[in-house]
């Protein structure tokens, strides 16, 4: 007989709890105790549930994870197997079977020079241990002046030290920049693609930048970082075709590392299985994380090639252990989901199914959003889109940043059954790649119809937090 779940508190209690206890990430606590918070209770393919059964489209894959949908039956059985098992054992100087199996898989995804695999829990954490196993390798191999990092405008990286010092994000983490790092940051191309068809594609002034600092300072310079692609946190900026080639290249050519961040693009995200390798590149490290599981649970790992690894051996005393590592490394649940969604994701990935079911989202996303009169530059790669928010499109002319024009738009959106985020007066779109055309159209519809209950409200797009009571939400579970 399964354990009876436990009895929930009511609605208002997890509320009350829910504003007194709890401190929730990225978030103003003072803004959101003026609107009602939302209780999911559970999920189905890329649909969520709130405690009161009403039901939600999951338009954001649950922070850029979940790829097969939610309560997957196969990824569902692959845990209650390893449940069976053992739920944690560690994995420093232990091994255990799911890991092993997973490392070896990850390898073969990664491509022939990426053998070793270092898991972690986290995408930031990945991204960590890729700037320290960089900066360790250049004193291992005689080399210790190599201790800068170079990223991308817009990059986001993760919100531990190294990593918030490799983002270029202002906004979030400025407060913290007299602890960075040394770092810097070259410009990211001018590109813009939409269902298919690129608007812009410039990274000229990018790879002049980026040829210029490694000509003048690669004896100092450990990495350069880049999430291939797309630069998701930016607001799903694009690359050129190519860019990450070059960029490969003169790393290449410098003798500096290539970080590669697919923390967000990998995992089925841009419709394949590792963006790098479909991109003709091998970085020197690959950091995977958030689709690795599915969006099941925390697992991240970050991959790097025999070369950088074997600089690392000696005998004890010689100190040059990599000393780093996390309790939950190689949790072997977590390994479990993500060797049943890998296996499950490859064929989609062979067989073009997600590519045709990119190009509905595509097709869709253009359709609601090209020539509103309120959005600017939409855009969309993969599955992954986004629009800028302003008052007067052709003008550019912004809202007032007091308007929190695209959290009203999310507020309105979740009325309407949709769950997106907003950042800043941008509006992503981020459906799970498990979605057919009607999802998208019922994705693209809502979104679309919110932004103009938004833009038109009578009296001007003011914060009006009271409008945006959950229970509005007409698509009740059935
Ligand atoms: C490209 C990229 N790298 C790293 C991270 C950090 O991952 P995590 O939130 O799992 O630490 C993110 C998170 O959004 C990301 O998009």
């Amino acid at each position: 007989m399964p354990a009876a779940s436990p009895t929930l508190p009511d609605r208002s209690q997890l509320d009350a709890w829910d504003r007194r206890h709890a401190w929730h990430p990225f978030t103003q606590s003072a803004e959101t105790a003026l609107y009602p918070p939302l209780q999911i209770q559970s999920g189905e393919g890329p649909w969520l549930f709130d405690i009161e059964g009403r039901k939600y489209f999951d338009g954001n894959s649950s922070l850029w994870t979940n790829v097969h949908g939610h309560r997957d039956p196969d990824l569902d059985a692959a845990l209650r197997a390893q449940i069976e098992q053992v739920a944690h054992a560690t994995w420093l100087g232990l091994s255990h079977p799911l890991a092993a199996t997973l490392a070896a898989k990850l390898a073969q995804l990664g491509g022939p020079k990426l053998t070793r695999v270092f898991f972690t829990d986290n995408g930031s954490c990945a991204v960590e241990v890729a700037l320290k196993l960089s900066r360790q390798f250049w004193q291992l191999t005689g080399q210790p002046d190599k201790r800068e990092i170079v990223g991308f405008t817009g990059g986001y990286h993760g919100d531990t030290l190294g990593a918030m010092a490799a983002g270029d994000g202002e906004a979030f983490h400025g407060r913290f920049a007299d602890w960075f790092l040394p770092t810097h940051h070259v410009p990211a191309p001018h590109c813009r693609e939409l269902a298919g068809k690129f608007l812009v594609a410039d990274s000229a002034a990018s790879l002049r930048d980026l040829r210029e600092l490694l000509g003048s300072r690669s004896k100092h310079i450990a990495a350069v970082i880049l999430e291939p692609s797309v630069q998701g946190a930016a607001g799903m900026q694009h690359q050129p075709p190519g860019f990450v080639a070059d960029v490969a290249a003169l790393c290449h050519e410098h003798g500096v590392h290539l970080i590669l961040d697919e923390v967000f693009v990998a995992f089925g995200r841009l419709g394949k299985m590792v963006v790098s390798r479909s991109e003709g590149v091998t970085p020197d490290f690959l950091c995977v994380g958030k689709g690795l599981t599915g969006g099941y649970l925390p697992l991240a790992a970050t991959l790097t090639s025999d070369e950088i690894h074997d600089a690392f051996r000696g005998t004890f005393e010689q100190g040059r252990t990599f000393y780093h590592g996390h309790t939950f490394t190689a949790n072997p649940l977590a390994c479990a989901v993500a060797l049943a969604s890998i296996e499950k994701l490859e064929p989609l990935v062979a067989s073009g199914t997600l590519e045709k079911r990119i190009a509905a989202f595509g097709k869709i996303f253009a359709e609601n959003f090209s020539g509103h009169p309120q959005v600017s530059a939409p855009r969309q790669r993969g599955f992954t889109a986004a629009i800028d928010l302003v008052a007067d499109a052709p003008n550019l002319k912004p809202y007032p940043a007091s308007a929190r024009i695209a959290l009203q738009v999310c507020l309105e959106a979740r009325r309407r059954g949709v769950i997106l985020r907003p950042l800043g007066d941008s509006l992503l779109l981020v459906p799970p790649p498990c979605c057919e055309e009607s999802d998208f159209r019922f994705l693209g519809e809502n979104a679309r119809a919110a932004v103009d209950t938004v833009v038109n409200r009578s009296g001007g797009p003011h914060l009006r937090f009271a409008d945006f009571a959950s229970s509005n939400n007409p698509h009740p579970i059935n």
